[in-house]
């Protein structure tokens, strides 16, 4: 048997159709939800998914014989379930534009340089704490194409495979207090303060020593609730 629920939840999922993101509409299903009950296929998740997908370097700043150009970072993900326990394991895929706005993927047809120091994506694997750590540059804002003048702000693409299928989650990651951040379609898509928020990395004070500062970065936290009451907004 099954039944209708609510067609989503915006708290932690986008809103349907965004003015201004045309393709909004084919990111959604076009269906109501079905509510299924948990069994082995809902619970179960992919085995030894490393084998298949295997991991890479947790840099995408030191592709080449120098580093990449921009402003170095260095991020700490943590990957915790809904009650805030770690998810080890969790396979990571991170991906983000260089420090001019372009994309290693031949998708990207904008004119910003290449840079061949940048390696532009990472597939890491969470540690028993549920972190993964990656050293990187900013990613820069880049304008999107065929809009009236939207700029995506700095961003962090995500994608999550946790313990079981229904883990699985993909979002992006903002840096605080960047002014384009109020005008994104895609954060604004998520309409509850509360939940956009939780899209926003935590910059680590520079006064925190040493110890908790890799030499010449800015280090910048986030999470990723991969289900529940503060799971991370879904984003494409
Ligand atoms: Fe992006």
């Amino acid at each position: 048997m099954s039944w209708s629920i609510e067609p989503r939840d915006p708290k932690t999922q986008s809103q349907g159709e965004v003015d201004g993101y045309a393709q909004t509409f084919r990111r959604w299903p076009s269906q109501p939800l079905v509510v299924r009950p948990h069994d082995a296929g809902e619970l179960s998740g992919p085995e030894r998914l490393e084998r298949r997908l295997p991991p890479s370097r947790a840099d995408l700043a030191g592709r080449g014989a120098k580093r990449a150009i921009g402003q170095l970072i260095h991020v700490r993900a943590r990957v915790v379930d809904e009650d805030g326990s770690p998810v080890p394991g969790a396979l990571v895929e991170i991906w983000h534009c260089n420090g001019a706005g372009k994309y290693l993927h031949p998708n990207d047809s904008s004119d910003s340089p290449p840079d061949p120091n940048f390696q532009g994506n990472a597939r890491l694997v969470a540690g028993d704490g549920g972190l993964v750590e990656l050293r990187t540059i900013k990613p820069a804002a880049y304008a999107v194409p065929d809009t009236a003048g939207w700029w995506r702000p700095p961003h962090i693409h995500f994608s999550v495979w946790g313990r079981a299928w229904l883990s699985r989650l993909v979002t992006q990651m903002f840096f605080p207090g960047d002014p384009l951040n109020e005008h994104d379609a895609i954060l604004n898509a998520v309409r509850d303060p509360e939940s956009r928020a939780r899209c926003i990395a935590r910059l680590v004070p520079t006064t925190s020593g040493p110890a908790h500062l890799p030499e010449g970065a800015l280090v910048y936290e986030y999470q990723l609730v991969v289900r529940g009451r503060k799971a991370a907004p879904r984003m494409p």
